[in-house]
């Protein structure tokens, strides 16, 4: 369990999965997220089956004022290279712009580089996610790289920015 400042992340656990399907299939939180499969609870149950027996995943339910909001974790962890991919939601969007995704990432990005002792975290992120965008810049993600026009939404493609972080350069 790990404690930030406004919100809890905790072990996911089987009876976080309704809930998560629910988030997963809203399309305000699926603007620029995810896919758009439609996503039912037998799914979200393999897949956490398969998640339990994934040393490379370290998945978190996260919790605000002791209530469910969101989903987060560190996948493909590559521990030769000391690399990691982060990933977040908040499925309430009513919660949006009120700082949990910051605190949500700040410790993952403590978590992964404090007691998983790695070296670069990276994401990707829809160019058209100017919220989440900004958020990464802010807490001091590098662009390195873009897939051009890479993925299909609502009708057109768009950029797919791949950004990071080093170690070296996370202020804490
Ligand atoms: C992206 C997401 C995790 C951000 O969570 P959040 O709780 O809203 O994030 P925060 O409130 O900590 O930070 C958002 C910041 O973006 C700013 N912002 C909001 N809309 C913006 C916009 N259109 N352009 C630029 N900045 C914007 C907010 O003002 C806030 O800035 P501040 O910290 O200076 O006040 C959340 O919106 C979400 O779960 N979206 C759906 C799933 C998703 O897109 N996940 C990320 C995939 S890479």
């Amino acid at each position: 369990m790990i404690r930030g400042e406004r919100v809890l992340l905790r072990a996911a656990e089987r009876d976080d999965l309704p809930r998560f399907v629910q988030w997963l299939n809203d399309p305000i939180v699926l603007e620029y997220f995810g896919n758009l499969f439609p996503l039912s609870l037998e799914q979200e149950e393999k897949g956490y089956e398969a998640m339990l027996q994934d040393s490379s995943l370290c998945s978190f339910a996260v919790e605000f004022k002791g209530r469910r909001v969101g989903g987060a974790g560190l996948s493909s962890m590559d521990s030769r290279n000391r690399n990691a991919e982060v990933g977040l939601f908040i499925g309430v969007p009513e919660l949006w712009d009120q700082g949990l995704g910051r605190d949500v990432t700040t410790m993952l990005l403590r978590y992964g580089f404090e007691e998983l002792n790695l070296h670069r975290i990276y994401l990707r992120v829809f160019a058209a996610n100017e919220r989440a965008v900004y958020l990464y810049e802010t807490l001091g993600f590098r662009h390195e790289g873009c897939w051009r026009r890479g993925e299909s939404r609502h009708g057109r493609y768009h950029d797919i920015p791949w950004m990071s972080i080093l170690r070296a350069e996370w202020s804490g």
